[in-house]
């Protein structure tokens, strides 16, 4: 058991704790020295019963009910939209915090959307639903953060590489699968969670097609951005693309802004923003890519270059691990703000 600096030690339930999310969730509690006093495991009917090492401890996991969560202090929920909706309610009710990775949430003006760097304040307003951001916003609004306050981002274009993880651990299955047909010599293999053959393959369609010709996945990194950068008429432009890789997204951005800033400002001021690593040398092929940063905590940066197509602009690539800080580690990150600001 760890200690923090209240003192306090904290129960946490984790639904959804035998998912891609979930998983990272618990190698990452297992590592950090979060004041744990108790974790409760819940998933649906189907995994209860089964067994999963923490700590230590062989935990069993439990069929997910309102009578689980309760005497929770956080609830962590990385499951379905329907599980989001039902039960961060619940929690926040139970006198829990609800931590949910779900997009249910996320635009509701009574919650918060935190990446801590960017807007631990946000925190303050004591709410008990607390959202995370999309995992391909999240690294993005961590870049515009670094760069805003020394010249306010006017406008961002941005084109996403996502990994198949951010849609589930079946997903993940499916690349493995079609995979290893396509090597055996198979085309256009049938999927079950994408609407087209994923391996081998790329596809510009993340969630539901909805206004403008903007995907879900689209609308929800432009809405959230501006949330969270408290920034409600920033212009921005999304197009995002599911890519034949397990872990890690990745992002072309295009970012202008108020005044030029060159690129070895940009640079620096990225690599000194907290959770952000830039690796940007092109002699030596340097710069971040999704094999390399698979596991890691920070979001990497590189590519830093001036945009030709405007006196403002500037272009880079970012990449980060959506399973980590795209989803559990800045959840966790929020419990650990919370507790510091002595709101729970
Ligand atoms: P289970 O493993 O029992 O299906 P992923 O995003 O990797 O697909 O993981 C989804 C997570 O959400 C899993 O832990 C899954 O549990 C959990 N889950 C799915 N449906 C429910 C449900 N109805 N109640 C609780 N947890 C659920």
């Amino acid at each position: 058991m760890d200690t923090n600096g209240n003192g306090r030690l904290y129960n946490i339930a984790v639904i959804g704790a035998t998912g891609a999310v979930g998983k990272v969730f618990l190698d990452i509690i297992e590592k950090r020295p979060f004041p744990l006093k108790s974790l409760k495991l819940l998933a649906s009917a189907r995994s209860a019963g089964s067994r999963i090492r923490v700590r230590g401890d062989d935990l069993t996991v439990e069929e997910t009910t309102p009578q689980a969560i309760r005497g929770a202090d956080f609830v962590f929920i990385s499951a379905t939209d329907e599980i989001s909706q039902e039960y961060a309610p619940i929690a926040a009710r139970e006198g829990a915090v609800a931590i949910d990775d779900s997009g249910v949430w996320r635009m509701d003006p009574d919650v918060p959307l935190i990446v801590p760097e960017v807007n631990a304040a946000d925190l303050d307003a004591g709410r008990r639903i607390v959202a995370i951001p999309n995992c391909s916003t999240t690294p993005l609004v961590m870049a515009l953060a670094a760069l805003h306050p020394v010249s306010p981002v006017r406008r961002v274009v941005v084109s996403t590489y996502q990994s198949v993880s951010g849609t589930g651990a079946a997903a993940m299955r499916e690349l493995t699968d079609q995979s290893r047909q396509a090597l055996d010599g198979a085309t256009n293999i049938p999927g079950e969670v994408y609407p087209h053959q994923i391996a081998f393959n790329l596809l510009p369609h993340i969630g539901s097609f909805k206004e403008e010709g903007y995907t879900s996945e689209e609308w929800k990194m432009v809405r959230e951005t501006r949330k969270i950068m408290h920034l409600p008429d920033l212009q921005m432009a999304a197009t995002t693309v599911r890519v034949p890789v397990y872990v890690s997204h990745s992002e072309s951005v295009n970012v202008v802004l108020a005044e030029p800033v060159a690129p070895e400002q940009a640079r620096a001021l990225l690599a000194a923003f907290p959770g952000m690593a830039v690796i940007d040398d092109p002699a030596v092929a340097g710069y971040p890519h999704p094999v390399q940063t698979a596991g890691a905590d920070p979001v990497y940066a590189g590519r830093i270059r001036r945009d030709l197509s405007h006196p403002n602009g500037l272009a880079m690539w970012l990449v980060s691990d959506n399973l980590r800080k795209g989803a559990a580690l800045n959840a966790i990150q929020i419990a650990e703000a919370m507790i510091e600001r002595k709101q729970v």
